[in-house]
């Protein structure tokens, strides 16, 4: 049960800004991002998501990198949306103009949930997409018809799929559409700006499932404390975004999974 405090917070005018990241999956059955699951063999030896998921290792492997990313991408479509995500498409329904969610996932689960592209901004990414690694293309495009979507771990990928991996348009290779840790944030793939603007409009910020590992969620978090906004924050652990709350006395920590939360604050928030 949400207690008054809660409601009058969730009663703020103006516009409700989400932030999400691997937790809001968990309950659909996608390991989170530092899970076990994380890692990827080539050889005899082990690469974390941080050697992997670079432009660097995609230089020097892109067949063993492409195999990473289409495991995931099987993952993640062979998972449906969870009660938290239908809620996500439910606030939105009801919210208009006065939602927006910034995700970290690239899953894709919001919006088959029903969140829509304009007000969803996957700041990461969707393992549904791929780009031209030269960057000749206008936008990304869904991977192409015939690529297996549900990848066995290990298996490699053929030469046929790497030929039906390359930009349409120029035919270099084509890379997925997800943002590496070598890279950085922009408003043309990852609607950078438009994250940073949210932030300063945002009259309460509402923060489930991440560890806050990542910059642009951090700062996003810190530009609404420092502009004094309240902050929820769902989680089963403690994170920087909770020790945000707990420093600003602004807002509150939920403890406990996002199936258990999202659909009560939803169901509390007023309409249009
Ligand atoms: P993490 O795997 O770092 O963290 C998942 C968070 O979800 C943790 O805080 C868990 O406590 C929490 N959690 C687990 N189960 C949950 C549940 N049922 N309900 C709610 N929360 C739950 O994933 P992210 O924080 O999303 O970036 O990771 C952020 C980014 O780090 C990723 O997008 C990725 C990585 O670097 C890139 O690849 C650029």
């Amino acid at each position: 049960m949400l207690d008054d405090s809660l409601k009058q917070i969730l009663r703020t005018p103006g516009l409700i800004l989400w932030l999400t990241g691997a937790g809001v999956s968990a309950e659909s059955g996608i390991p989170t991002f530092r899970g076990k699951e994380g890692y990827w063999q080539v050889g005899s030896r082990n690469y974390q998501p941080e050697e992997m998921a670079t432009w660097a290792a995609f230089q020097e492997m892109p067949d063993e990198v492409w195999a990473w990313y289409l495991y995931r991408r099987g993952v993640c479509r062979g998972a449906e949306p969870n009660v938290a995500h239908r809620a996500l498409a439910k606030a939105e329904e009801r919210g208009g103009d006065r939602f927006l969610l910034v995700t970290q996932n690239v899953d894709g689960l919001h919006l088959r949930a029903g969140n829509t592209l304009d007000r969803t901004y996957q700041i990461h990414g969707n393992i549904d997409f791929m780009r031209c690694s030269n960057e000749c293309l206008p936008a990304p495009v869904p991977m192409p018809q015939g690529i297996d979507v549900a990848w066995e771990k290990g298996r490699p990928v053929t030469d046929c799929e790497l030929q039906a991996l390359r930009c349409p348009s120029c035919g270099a290779p084509a890379r997925p559409h997800v943002l590496w840790f070598d890279e950085s944030y922009d408003e043309a793939n990852f609607r950078f700006e438009s994250a940073i603007d949210a932030a300063k409009q945002a009259t309460l910020l509402i923060v489930v499932g991440t560890t806050g590992a990542t910059s642009l969620p951090m700062h996003i978090g810190t530009i609404t404390v420092q502009r004094g906004i309240p902050m929820l924050v769902v989680n089963p652990e403690p994170n920087p975004f909770s020790a945000l709350v707990a420093r600003t006395r602004s807002g509150a920590f939920l403890q406990g999974t996002a199936g258990q939360w999202v659909p009560q604050l939803v169901a509390t928030l007023p309409g249009r």
